[in-house]
Formats: structure tokens, sequence, C-alpha cells
């Protein structure tokens, strides 16, 4: 039962009363913490209780990892700090999918492949009048992914290697045109096409800003710091949504239904959504005076305010992907002249009290990826409502990297999670007639 591969030569025994001694496998991989291998033990029958899946994990990977205690995270081997100041985004899309940073050749060759298929069927304008104009652009992400399934099903044998490595460039692609499509219609302008002897973040800048009437001129600073924020999300391991793109696609489901399962994962304030959570906290507090008050909310327990941009589910430490988000920020906003950003000035004062109060530190809450993140795409002009489309762009070659590395795997599984039934044990259907009213009855509210 053990992967030949990952022994470690240890066991563990489980001593359960009236039950022999179980013994379990202890597991290694590259790097990380020893793991004990449970899989044997629905053959003793029993399972595991892990809400959250705090302790457990359910897949190997080559991907990504992450040394939450250290605050280290490497994408294949490569630190991020590396990866953000010395590659670009196409360079790390390439290192995700293909293992290793590619050459100038390599590389070369998978820009312009990526670049060949920016364009969307033209078909899908109409999808977008479908939706309202004041539609939350994930909102419209989530259907629109879903449907690329639609016009591109002719190359969707999931089996096919070459069908999952077309798809995974056509993800790459084309998200960004759908992403600056689903802010042109909310805005009421006209989608501007790609430009393909632009960089990838120079594009989608243009198509974000530019006119069919008024040329956009791309600003250098601002194009690599969003090249940076791309790379800074690229992957993250088996995150929520990572996680849910694996769930979706081990049932065999076609890519393009997966990404938007992942998207929709991505959506929620805990995960991606907690950069645009997070902006709007931070103009809701408005003022550094008024950080007391808002710490004080975060602390209560019968308060459900958290604050947003801080915690982490892995990272104990602090986040490394936030220290050059910071970096960045302050190169933006000297770029642009920006002097005195009030956000800016609240988001410094509130990291400096938050990691000096025992609540965040006696729980090692830390600024995360998404605290400064919301504070460059503001000054770069990107709409509030943009910031998790943003990440959803970014996040789409970490998906799609763990959807053909799970479509890889020799021991790839439909995902089954087990429960422990709390509910009412067995018992008999009796007549309408002689029942009494339901006392739960949800349909009421
Ligand atoms: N503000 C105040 N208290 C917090 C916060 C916060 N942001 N985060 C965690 N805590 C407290 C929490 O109340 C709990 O306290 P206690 O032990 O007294 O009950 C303790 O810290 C542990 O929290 P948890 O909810 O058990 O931790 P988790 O691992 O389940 O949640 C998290 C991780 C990221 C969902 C959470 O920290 C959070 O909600 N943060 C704010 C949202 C956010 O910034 N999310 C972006 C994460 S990074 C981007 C990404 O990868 O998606």
């Amino acid at each position: 039962m053990a992967d030949e591969n990952l022994q470690s030569n240890k066991v563990a025994v489980l001593t359960i009363p009236g039950h022999d001694p179980i013994e379990l496998p202890i597991l290694k991989g590259t790097e990380g913490p020893e793991v004990i291998d449970v899989r044997a033990l629905g053959s003793h029958g029993y399972f595991t209780y892990d809400p959250g899946f705090v302790s457990t994990a359910s897949c190997k990977s080559k991907i990504t990892f992450i040394d939450g205690a250290k605050g280290i995270l490497l994408h294949r081997g490569y630190p991020i700090d590396q990866l953000a100041t010395q590659t670009d985004y196409l360079q790390v899309c390439y290192l995700l999918l293909n293992g290793d940073l590619p050459n100038q050749e390599q590389y070369d060759s998978f820009s312009k492949r990526v670049k060949y298929h920016t364009m969307v069927h033209e078909q899908i304008n109409s999808l977008f009048k479908a939706f309202r104009r004041d539609s939350h652009p994930m909102a419209i992400m989530c259907g629109i992914a879903g449907a690329l399934s639609a016009f591109y099903h002719d190359n969707l044998d999931i089996y096919d290697p070459e069908h999952r490595y077309l798809t995974a460039i056509r993800l790459i692609a084309k998200i960004p045109t759908l992403a600056a499509m689903s802010y042109k219609y909310s805005v009421g302008q006209p989608f501007i096409f790609p430009k393909n002897n632009l960089s990838y973040a120079g594009n989608f800048l243009h198509m974000m800003f530019a006119t069919p009437c008024e040329e956009y001129q791309v600003n250098p600073v601002i194009e690599k710091a969003l090249d940076r924020i791309f790379i800074l999300h690229a992957d993250h391991e088996q995150n929520a949504s990572t996680s849910s793109v694996r769930l979706a696609g081990s049932s065999g489901a076609n890519p393009y239904a997966c990404i938007a399962a992942g998207l929709a994962s991505l959506w929620g304030p805990a995960h991606g959504g907690a950069n645009e959570a997070c902006l709007r906290m931070l103009e809701r507090i408005g003022t550094v005076e008024r950080i007391p008050e808002f710490i004080a909310k975060a602390k209560d327990k019968n308060d459900s305010f958290r604050l947003m941009g801080f915690g982490h589910r892995v990272y104990k430490n602090y986040d490394p992907r936030a220290r050059v988000m910071e970096q960045t920020c302050h190169e933006v906003l000297n770029e642009l002249n920006i002097k005195n950003h009030p956000i800016f000035d609240v988001a410094v004062e509130l990291e400096r009290i938050a990691r000096s109060d025992d609540y965040f530190i006696e729980r090692n809450l830390y600024p995360n990826v998404d605290f400064y993140s919301g504070i460059i795409l503001n000054a770069i002009g990107i709409p509030t409502n943009m910031f998790t489309v943003i990440f959803a762009l970014a996040r789409t070659v970490g998906w799609i990297s763990h959807w053909i590395e799970m479509n890889e795997a020799e021991d790839s599984r439909i995902g089954r999670p087990r429960q422990i039934y709390v509910g009412t044990p067995t018992r008999d259907v009796i007549a309408m007639a002689n029942r009494k009213p339901c006392d739960t009855p949800n349909n009421e509210f």
C-alpha cells in the first residue's frame, strides 16, 4: 500500500482499544515533514476526521513547496523572491507547466505560442451581452470560463497529453482577454483586441485601458509591477481553489469546467476575494486614528470582522509574497509620484500596530499577499471589483498545471472525502396523516 518512492523505513503504530495495533507507513517527500500514510485505515474499518484538511495531504505534487513556519515558497525548487525579481510571468508559466525555467529559444517559442492564442472566438462577445452591465466581473468570469468548453471542444481529450497542453496554452492566453472584456463590458466600452507585440502584462493593460479612439502607452514600471503581481499569484500548492480544480477534475470533467470551479472557489473573501475585501477595509478605516477601533473589532470574538490581508492557513511567519509586494508597492507609488496615499499610510500603520499586538503575535498573524496588492492595483487604476479577477488570471497557470499533474498521475482517483454522520439514526417512514410538524423547517426562512 505504501508508495515505494516515498518510503522512509519508519512506521507509525496506531493503538485502538480492542483492536490489534495498526502499522501505518511513514512517507517522506523531497522537502517538508514526514507524512503518515493512512490509506490502509479503511481496510481496518476506520477513517480520519480532519475538517479543512489541516492535517491531510490529498496528493503528491512536484510543482510548489511551502514551509509556512519559515515563510518559504518554492516553485519547482526556485524561491519566489528570485522568480519575482529575476524572471517574468511567462517564464514562471513555463516553469510551472514544464518543470524548469526555459532557455531563450524555449522562451521565444512558448511566448509565440501563447500570443497566437490570445484572441477569443467572436461569438463569445454575444455571451457577454447576456450579463447585466453591473455584474461583478468574477460572476462573468465564472460563467465564461465554463462556457469555453463549448468553443474549444475539438481538443478536449483529457487522456491526450497534447490536448492537455494546448488547453493550458489557450487558458493562459485567453484568460487576460476575457478578464479585460469583463471590465470593458461593465464600463460600457468596446472590447479591445489583444496586441501581440506587447508583453503579457503590457497587453493586459492595453486591453483594459486603451479605447478605439485613443492609444494607450504602457508605462514600463506599471507593466513590471503587474507582471510581478502575476508571478506572486501564479501558484500556491493545494489551496482551496486549486483543490477545487483537482476535485472537479478527478471525476474526468473537462478542464474549462474545472477552471470555472477554481474561479468560484477563489472568489470567496477568505481566499482570492481578500484583495478586494482588504482595499475596501482600508478605505473604510480611512485614517490612521481609526485603526485601534478596527483592531479591537478584529479581536472581538462576538464580531465577525477580521483584518483582511492578515493571516494564512499555512504561513505562520511573514508571507514571502507580501515582502516582494510591499517593495513593489513603494516602487509604483514613487513612479506615479504619489507622495501621500492615505490608504497606503493606513496599511503601513495597521501592519505596525497589528504586528506589535499580542493577539496577532500569539496567533502568528502576519500580512499575506493580499495586504499590499490592492494598493498597487488601486494606484495603477484597476477598479476594486477587478482585483480578484487579476488574482484568477495569474492563478490560472497554477490551476491548469495541477490539473495536468493530476491527469498524469498513476494513482489519481476520484476525490471523495468521508464524513462523520451526526443526523437522525435509522427510522421508518410513517403515513403523512400521522406525522408531527417538522420542527426544523428551513423552507420558512
Ligand atoms: N483577523 C483577526 N483574527 C484572525 C484573522 C484575521 N485576519 N485570521 C485568523 N484570525 C484568528 C482566528 O479568529 C483564530 O483565533 P482563535 O484561535 O482565538 O479562535 C485564529 O486566528 C486562527 O484562525 P483560523 O480561522 O482558525 O485560521 P485558518 O487557517 O482557518 O484561516 C485565513 C486562514 C486566511 C482564512 C484567515 O487568516 C483569514 O480569514 N484571513 C483574512 C482573509 C485573508 O486575508 N485571506 C487571504 C489569504 S492569502 C491569499 C490566498 O492564498 O487566498
